[in-house]
């Protein structure tokens, strides 16, 4: 009988020296929300927030900072973060292309807006375009049904996408960041 051996506590991706939640984050979150509820727990999903907002994803590594940051164990912070689909653990395109796919944009043709999407840049939802100028996701209503079929661009919101407008708009705003250099920061709120 042979035994294999597995080292499974290696670090799952390569660390950098530089922590991501920064003490800034840090000071930032715990003097908002920590006053508010009995447990630092609570101030995950802000914190999760915060980290989108400043890097577009999840790292890896902040996983294991929030939990030791808020005291709670990893497995809590790992099982909130996959729960949520806003929340990715890889990089996102500059722009984010979020279709809602719940029943009254379905019914309004947002299967016909992925189409044109995949058309036209070659990606499915989850996946980002090789220049990484855009990530697709399907999610769930946006709570803008009336103003079906509705999709996020980054966090702002556009709805009774005509699928060949919407496109051109997309690629006009990429064209557009092509033309001023890539921002500097890699997500935030765009107008198209
Ligand atoms: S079903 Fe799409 S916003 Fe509600």
């Amino acid at each position: 009988m042979t035994w294999l051996v597995e080292d499974r506590l290696k670090p799952y991706a390569a660390r950098r020296a530089e922590p991501y939640l920064t003490d800034a984050i840090k000071t930032q979150v715990a003097e908002k929300y920590f006053p508010r509820y009995p447990r630092k727990q609570a101030a995950l999903l802000p914190l999760f927030h915060r980290l989108r907002q400043e890097y577009g994803y999840i790292p890896e590594q902040a996983i294991d900072e929030t939990a030791d940051f808020l005291g709670i164990a990893r497995a809590e912070v790992q099982d909130a973060v996959s729960f949520y689909e806003e929340f990715r653990l890889t990089p996102s395109g500059e722009y984010v292309i979020s279709v809602c796919r719940s029943i009254s944009c379905e019914l309004c043709g947002s299967r016909a807006v992925l189409e044109r999407i995949r058309h036209v840049f070659g990606v499915d939802p989850g996946e980002t375009t090789a220049d990484h100028k855009i990530t697709v996701l399907e999610v769930e209503c946006l709570g803008a049904c009336e103003q079906a079929p509705c999709a996020l661009v980054n966090e702002d919101l556009h709805g009774h996408l005509e699928p060949d407008n919407f496109v051109r708009k997309l690629q006009a705003l990429s064209a557009a960041r092509d033309d001023q250099g890539r921002a500097a920061a890699p997500t935030g709120r765009t107008h198209i």
